[in-house]
């Protein structure tokens, strides 16, 4: 573990630091340092096509990273920062690479909150560029224990700060002339926007599938036991009987005998705590050498939507 002042000093020498936000831990670079953003690559076996959000301490440092930013994306700032969302908003080349943004002409910026990190960012004096800090396709990590594990050349490169109080990543939206557009679901609602800017969004979820390399396909995939998300459990079992079988549910334990491990996510059925402890508890069943997890759909909204994202990522292995 890292002492906040040891972290600064990496930073400012070019290297990499895993940092806490309140959706999941981040592998953090300094935006002036080519050196560090490469690493960050290298670390989490990601593809350079795959661009990684920046992120800033002040609202007003938006204006230091994008141009022409729209009104909506202020009024957006201003309401959700710090906190689980990310703007793709025209960059300013001169402060950002193009290592950063995949060659784009955009940039990615959210403001976290979490106290240490913001404070990290203001001491640096400049932005950090971060990806979740888990390998390329394996879910992201809400603990420090979590990073380590599948990344161990990172133990001493972390900042702790203790578990992510949200734990799932932030809901992306971009702008184009006359709509916003949703590019992933994530800890702040389709509803909740909608009800800020007083309209519609566009859904524009791609399939980062289609431009993913043949080289990165058969390496580190997740989770390693296979997900399958059902309607029916029951039926599900009856599907795969010679199976080591795991459950991942809401709220309801269903202690059938067959299965070998189930883990309920919020027993009063809280989908907050259930988001909480939506990742730790898949790191904790893909542990265990089942040859299956189970898990039925959530609710089709709020932060049901993302929980189903990320389940159909998780078992398609479109994580990032
Ligand atoms: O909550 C979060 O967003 C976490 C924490 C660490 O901040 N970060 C995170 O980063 O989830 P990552 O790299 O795992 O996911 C970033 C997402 C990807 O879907 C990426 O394609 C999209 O943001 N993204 C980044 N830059 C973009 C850009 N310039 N244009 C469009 N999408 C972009
Ligand atoms: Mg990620």
């Amino acid at each position: 573990m890292l002492t906040f002042e040891e972290a600064i000093f990496r930073l400012k020498n070019e290297d990499v630091v895993v940092v806490p936000t309140e959706t999941v831990y981040g592998l953090a670079g300094s935006i002036r340092s080519n050196n560090a953003i490469k690493k960050i690559f290298r670390l989490k076996n990601r593809p350079f096509f795959n661009p990684l959000i920046v992120h800033i301490a002040k609202i007003n440092d938006l204006s230091k990273i994008a141009k022409n930013i729209p009104e909506k994306a202020w009024k957006l700032a201003n309401f959700f920062f710090p906190g689980p969302l990310t703007l793709v908003l025209e960059k300013k080349s001169e402060s950002i690479s193009n290592l950063i943004t995949s060659g784009s002409k955009k940039v990615a910026v959210r403001m976290p909150n979490h106290k240490i990190t913001l404070k990290l960012i203001n001491k640096l004096g400049c932005p950090i560029a971060a990806p979740s800090a888990n390998p390329y396709n394996y879910l992201s990590p809400t603990s420090s224990e979590n990073v380590k594990k599948f990344i161990p050349e990172l133990e001493n490169a972390i900042l702790d700060g203790g578990e992510c109080v949200l734990g799932i990543e932030s809901t992306v939206l971009a702008f184009n002339e006359k709509n916003v557009e949703l590019l992933r679901h994530g800890g702040i609602s389709i509803e909740a926007i909608e009800s800020v800017l007083n309209e519609k969004l566009i859904i524009n979820i791609s399939n980062i599938r289609k431009k993913d390399s043949p080289g990165m396909v058969n390496k580190h995939y997740s989770p390693k036991s296979k997900l399958i998300i059902c309607q029916d459990i029951y039926k599900a079992i009856s599907l795969y009987p010679n199976n080591n079988i795991g459950i991942l549910s809401f709220n309801k334990r269903l202690s059938i005998p067959v299965i070998k491990k189930e883990i309920v996510l919020s027993e009063s059925g809280d989908i907050f705590e259930a988001t909480k402890n939506f990742f730790s508890s898949l790191y904790i069943l893909d542990s265990l050498n089942l040859d299956i997890i189970l898990v039925k759909k959530f609710q089709n909204h709020g932060l049901g939507l993302a929980l189903n994202d990320r389940l159909l990522r998780a078992s398609s292995r479109l994580l990032t």
